[in-house]
């Protein structure tokens, strides 16, 4: 007897997920992020403006993320690789979903625990500890700057993320707005016929779509009950 390969479940995070883990969201806070116009700190013009300004404030972020740990949803969903086959695309570029365990991390929006060259964007290194100073360049002479994909910049990881959202075999959508472009649009490659989990205390409104499952909820107690509706989903061969 052949036995069934695990079920492809993909995980699309945003920051709701790490909201439990004392990381602030974007936009519940009305519009700005720790106090800052997300302009000024998340686009290219905001870099050219005030270099130290950009960087001190991902070194700040940096820090609370060095300290954060993962919550009972991370967890949840590292535990969830035992029975499904897991891969996480997330917005975040928090390390928490790493640090509970989760083996397949797609980082749409990069990561802050890592620099970058301005003049070659492939070039990046881990950063060690929490600070990345004015005058840290890379290889070919550079000033870095974090890893972070700002607005306004190309999402490179996007072709990775659409193969994956596209041969899901069930999809959950946990913490995120779905205000963000192209993230937001990742739902749109996953099949009609699969199921789709919307978990976030304020569920985002979207259009019409097949086979929705919208738990309202925190992610911590989200997962699991998504968890229970999977295993009783009967997937089709
Ligand atoms: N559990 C689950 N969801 C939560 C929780 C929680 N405990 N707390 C808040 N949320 C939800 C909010 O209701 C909201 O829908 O998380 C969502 C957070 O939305 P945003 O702040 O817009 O974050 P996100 O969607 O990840 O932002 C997308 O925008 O600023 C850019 O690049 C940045 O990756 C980010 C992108």
């Amino acid at each position: 007897m052949e036995l069934r390969q695990k079920r492809r479940l993909v995980v699309l995070t945003g920051a709701g997920i790490s909201a439990e883990s004392g990381i602030r969201t974007f936009r519940d806070d009305n519009g700005l992020w720790e106090g800052h116009d997300l302009a000024e700190v998340a686009t290219p013009e905001g870099w050219n403006k005030n270099r130290a300004l950009v960087l001190d404030f991902y070194n700040q972020r940096r820090k609370a993320c060095l300290k954060a740990k993962p919550n009972a949803a991370h967890l949840k969903l590292a535990e969830l690789e035992d029975s499904y086959e897991v891969t996480i695309i997330t917005q975040n570029v928090d390390d928490l979903h790493e640090k509970a365990g989760s083996s397949h991390i797609i980082h749409l929006h990069g990561e802050l625990c890592k620099s970058q060259s301005t003049v070659d964007p492939r070039i990046t290194y881990p950063i060690d500890g929490w600070e990345l100073k004015l005058g840290d360049t890379c290889e070919k002479g550079s000033q870095l700057r974090p890893f972070v994909v700002w607005f306004g910049e190309p999402v490179p990881k996007m072709v990775e993320a659409i193969a994956a959202v596209s041969q899901a075999e069930a999809l959950a959508v946990i913490g995120t707005s779905m205000l963000v472009y192209p993230a937001a649009g990742l739902i749109d490659y996953a099949e009609e016929a699969i199921p789709k989990f919307i978990i976030d205390p304020s569920i985002p409104s979207l259009y019409p779509i097949a086979n929705l499952f919208p738990i309202a909820e925190k992610a911590g107690t989200g997962v699991a009950k998504m968890e229970k509706a999977l295993q009783s989903w009967e997937f089709e061969d």
